[in-house]
């Protein structure tokens, strides 16, 4: 299936069916949210693969009644840090240092140009642009889902602090971005059926 088919073949589920995913197909979902690009590479967030029944349950009342987080296979959430600091940055230094064999000293100018934009933004700002890269990630999680007849719903209608609450985020220095469903879709989810409505080409390219 081309990407093109694949993403004419996903649509947001409303109603997954009891199908479990395989640990491969978790594996290759993760693996695609780890291979995802982010603003210098940094990754300010974590994926937190939610398989227990009871914990996708405690996220029931956190999510405006929106029961696919507790009947899906798997639920995932991207989280992002809440703060980036000094040593966050200091740590993707030293893995960029050792994947590209170079020494340190060889990264400072990189390692400054990071923090003279990050480590000055506000707390807001921050979260703001953790929050960011959290989307690119849920881009290639739902590309590679779509194209691996895996299906999804991307969610940010559910309450943040609850759902921090429900996962223990905020003891891991983490705060819910996305929330996404996975498993394969009921047979009875009319929303299979919805025509998409998307921007027609000449509403959406601007040609220069
Ligand atoms: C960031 C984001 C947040 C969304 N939040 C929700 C949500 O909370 N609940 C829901 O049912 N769908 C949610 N959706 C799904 C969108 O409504 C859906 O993708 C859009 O209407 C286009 O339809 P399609 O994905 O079925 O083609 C969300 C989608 C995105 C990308």
């Amino acid at each position: 299936m081309s990407v093109i088919d694949a993403l004419n073949w996903r649509y947001a589920v409303k109603k997954f069916s009891q199908s479990t995913l395989t640990q491969m197909q978790i594996n290759d979902l993760v693996e695609s949210v780890r291979l995802a690009p982010s603003a210098y590479g940094i990754q300010p967030y974590q994926l937190i693969v939610v398989t227990d029944p009871k914990v996708k349950k405690a996220c029931l009342p956190h999510s405006y009644g929106q029961d696919k987080v507790a009947n899906c296979s798997h639920l995932l959430v991207l989280a992002h840090k809440k703060h980036i600091t000094h040593h966050d940055i200091s740590l993707f230094i030293e893995s960029v240092s050792i994947d590209q064999n170079k020494p340190l000293n060889a990264l400072n100018d990189y390692q400054n140009q990071i923090e003279s934009d990050l480590l000055v933004r506000t707390t807001e700002q921050q979260n703001n642009w953790a929050q960011q890269q959290c989307y690119i990630a849920l881009g290639t999680l739902l590309t590679h889902a779509a194209v691996s007849k895996i299906d999804t719903c991307p969610m940010t209608g559910f309450d943040v602090n609850g759902i921090n609450q429900a996962l223990g985020l905020n003891d891991k220095g983490l705060s819910a971005a996305i929330l996404c469903p996975v498993g394969i879709r009921d047979q009875d989810d009319h929303a299979a059926s919805r025509a998409k409505t998307r921007l027609s080409y000449n509403d959406l390219v601007v040609s220069l």
